[in-house]
């Protein structure tokens, strides 16, 4: 049996991780996997995470399994996080996944389940697990413009006329925020935009959003998941905690389906669970409890908040330091972008030569597309970084 499987194509961010590791230089610079890290290139366990494990460790009476959706009580401190009060428990349906990514993977099951001729629109470009996970799922695909090379904005025009091409019952797959790989994102006006084409061509929106905190803030960054979930019929939207809480290796996702229909959320709740069943049965517990103590304990909620708004600001800075440094080395504000993108990556616009020709001569990683993490730079770095983006002429 075995010698007739075919190799599959390897992970670019994965492959990228793999060969960072393998480079001797101690000067290497790794802006590759969407990781953050703090200044000394430490990938951080918040303190409010770290105190709710010591009281969890103090409190906890049993390992013995969760529900199989998972805690109710998560479900709603996500809801809220996420959703504000846009969405009354009752039209709301929701599971915990192994992260984000088995939120994604549940939510296309879903489709397929449901409207197994959907097309799935994805953002040209996007993050390369979604059409990754689609293609093995054998769903039909399609691409809408988004990312303007030239401006490195959002080709917002592009975006409308392709999905005004989609048909009746399609899903549009959409970045909640700080889209990853560009870092260019909807600004509210587009968002609203967005929301009426969805109602006027009958399209279903599936938001991924696994960076709430790292664009705007919380509130700001959840403006396009909580207006579709105020204006569409129905929706899906798949959630992560790995970055905004830290917890990568925890696990911590959250799979919700939204309908303004109390008899389609009881269905929806069944099925989110039934897929929870077949997938893997109960979902790992211990990262969405930290979570649910951190959310609804008001002095954990509060310091968590605080440490996120300095990760925040902290890549701000970062930004805006890397676009100065670049404008004094080449005379112009063409990469006055970087400053502009919000979250966690921005796409630089460089080829792949000379992405590789930075990572031959200077030991910097970032993904072949030219996405790089702003977290991994520090004030050492980013003069190294411009040096390198002006010496391969990009
Ligand atoms: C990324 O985009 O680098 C992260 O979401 C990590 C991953 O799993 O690819």
């Amino acid at each position: 049996m075995f010698e007739t499987l075919q190799a599959q194509p390897a992970d670019k961010i994965l492959a990228l991780m793999a060969a960072f590791r393998a480079d001797p230089r101690d000067t290497k610079i790794d802006l590759g996997v969407g990781v953050y890290k703090d200044a000394t290139g430490v990938t951080p366990i918040m303190r409010a995470v770290k105190a709710a494990e010591k009281r969890l460790w103090e409190v906890e009476q049993t390992k013995s399994y969760t529900g199989l959706a998972g805690e109710a009580d998560f479900h709603h401190a996500m809801r809220e996080l996420i959703l504000g009060d846009t969405v009354s428990p009752d039209n709301f349906a929701a599971a915990a996944t192994p992260g984000g990514t088995g939120a994604v993977r549940q939510a296309l099951e879903l489709v397929q389940m449901a409207s197994p001729e959907a097309t799935i629109w994805l953002s040209a470009p996007t993050w390369p697990n979604h059409p990754s996970i689609i293609k093995y799922l054998n769903l039909p695909m399609q691409e809408y413009r988004y990312f303007d090379a030239d401006s490195r904005g959002v080709d917002f025009n592009g975006m409308l006329t392709d999905l005004s091409n989609a048909k009746e019952g399609d899903v549009v797959l959409l970045h909640g925020c700080c889209h990853n790989p560009t870092g260019a994102n909807l600004n509210s006006q587009q968002w609203q935009e967005v929301a009426d084409l969805l109602i006027a061509k009958k399209l279903i929106p599936f938001v991924d959003i696994a960076y709430q905190g790292f664009g705007d803030g919380l509130e700001m960054d959840a403006y396009g998941v909580r207006h579709l979930a105020k204006t569409q019929p129905e929706m899906l939207i798949a959630a992560s905690c790995s970055k905004n809480f830290g917890v990568y290796r925890e696990r911590v996702g959250l799979l919700m389906a939204v309908a303004q229909d109390n008899a389609k959320t009881e269905l929806n709740q069944k099925t989110l669970a039934f897929l929870n069943r077949q997938n893997f049965s109960f979902p790992p517990d211990h990262g969405a409890r930290l979570v649910t103590m951190i959310l609804t304990d008001s002095a954990l909620r509060a310091d968590w908040a605080s440490e996120l708004e300095d990760v925040r600001t902290g890549m701000l800075k970062l930004r805006k330091q890397l676009a100065d440094t670049l404008r004094k080395r080449t005379g112009s504000d063409r990469f006055g972008f970087l400053a502009d993108h919000r979250g966690m990556f921005s796409r630089l616009g460089a080829t792949p030569e000379q992405v590789e020709a930075m990572r031959e001569s200077h030991g910097i990683y970032m993904v072949g597309d030219s996405r790089m993490n702003i977290a991994g730079l520090n004030e050492a770095s980013i003069p190294v970084l411009a040096d390198a983006i002006v010496e391969a002429g990009v």
